[in-house]
């Protein structure tokens, strides 16, 4: 049988960290892997994760399974943390919500809840977007397009070309992958007046939005970081939402996500969340619980949260100094679009206008690794080697 089977190529991501791993200079820069970083490259697990995690150890009584939606305390605080504890839609009891394994798991039960209605839409994703969009949603079988959205010459999101594109070549019904904040690989989100139009665009052209909101709380916080998502939830009639605990909460092995559809009424909520609990027992059976436990138990514990808020801003806050410094010293050289770019954009990532050959003389002359589109991870610098990092891209260009 595996005669017949035909050798993958490697992941790109897998394969920029072996590189980076395997160059023995000391001041390497690694900008690879969408993985946060402290000052001292090291991705430390929370506080509050840590708190809560000794709790869990001498608190939990049992192993035995929970459910195929997962963990109830962790739905509850999840969906107010996202939607907010007013929403109306939420007190309706409109909103559906399932554990899942990751954001990625999250993805893939949103997708497979689309493929189950059977109208068979086209799923819209942006140009560029996360590379495994397409692999997690396409393999459920249904087509995917591309919209226009990052401009790489202007490094900014060309919103009028996405808007145009989607209203000459959408049909009603199909669906478009919006990445609520952080937008990956770019960094470039649309602005809250871009939303305010975007959303009774979609809602008069009947697409329906799915949104991807794999990093909130690291772009400008979480209200901020949910302001797309909640107006299309109060505008579009129908609103399908994949959430990551991954960054926010540094659960990355844990696998912890959520996702969640705001529906028509009560019965509909309860007819997809029906819905998303068989979807996941035919494909993984349940998502597993440890870092939903965790989640919720810092959700649901005032002295937890606040550790857990705090450390959030940090984390926040040092992306946004480091895109502070970097924009500054590619400015002092003279590079001014990116130095603008790079404080405009929102969390980890930034796209930098590089040709694969700068990009592979990043590597060789200047061991500083970013992946072969130009994204890098800000994260993944630090305050003492900004100076070396624009030093070489300024070399490269
Ligand atoms: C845009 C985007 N969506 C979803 C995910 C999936 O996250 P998870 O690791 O929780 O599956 C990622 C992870 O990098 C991502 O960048």
């Amino acid at each position: 049988m595996f005669e017949s089977l035909i050798a993958r190529p490697t992941d790109a991501i897998m394969a920029l960290m072996a590189m980076a791993n395997a160059d023995t200079n000391p001041n390497k820069i690694d900008l690879g892997v969408g993985v946060y970083k402290t000052e001292d490259g090291a991705t430390p697990i929370m506080r509050a994760v840590k708190q809560a995690s000794g709790l869990n150890l001498t608190e939990e009584i049992t192993k035995s399974y929970v459910s195929t939606i997962g963990n109830a305390d962790f739905r509850k605080h999840m969906v107010e943390l996202i939607f907010g504890s007013d929403y109306p839609a939420l007190t309706d009891g409109r909103i559906a919500a399932a554990q899942a394994t990751g954001g990625s798991g999250a993805l893939r039960l949103g997708a497979e809840l689309i493929a189950s209605s059977g109208l068979d839409p086209v799923v819209w994703v942006p140009t560029p977007t996360w590379a495994n969009h397409t692999p997690l949603i396409g393999s459920v079988g249904m087509t995917i397009k591309q919209y226009p959205y990052y401009n790489k010459t202007t490094l900014g999101v060309d919103f009028d070309d996405m808007l145009t594109c989607l209203e000459q070549e959408a049909k009603p019904g199909d669906v478009i992958v919006l990445h609520g904040c952080c937008h990956n690989p770019s960094g470039a989100d649309l602005s809250k007046e871009e939303w305010d139009r975007l959303a009774p665009f979609m809602r008069d052209n009947e697409l329906v939005p799915f949104i991807d909101l794999a990093y909130f709380g690291l772009g400008n916080g979480i209200e901020d970081d949910t302001y797309g998502l909640r107006l299309m939830g109060q505008t579009c009639p129908e609103l399908i939402m994949a959430a990551s605990c991954s960054k926010n909460f540094a659960l990355y092995k844990e696998r912890v996500g959520l996702v969640a559809a705001i529906t028509g009424s009560a019965d509909q909520a309860a007819l997809v969340q029906g819905q998303f609990g068989a979807l996941q027992r035919r494909l993984t059976s349940m998502p597993p619980d440890h870092g939903a436990a965790l989640v919720a138990r810092i959700l649901g514990d005032a002295q937890l949260r606040s550790v857990w808020s705090e450390e959030l801003d940090e984390m926040r806050n040092r992306m946004k100094s480091l895109r502070a410094q970097l924009s500054g010293a590619l400015r002092v050289q003279g590079a001014e679009a990116m130095a603008d770019a790079i404080t405009a954009q929102n969390g980890m990532f930034s796209m930098l206008p590089l040709s694969i050959e700068q990009i592979e003389k990043l590597r060789t002359d200047h061991s500083v690794y970013i992946m072969n589109s130009g994204r890098m991870n800000i994260a993944g610098a630090n305050k003492s080697n900004i100076p070396l990092l624009a030093d070489a891209i300024l070399k490269v260009l």
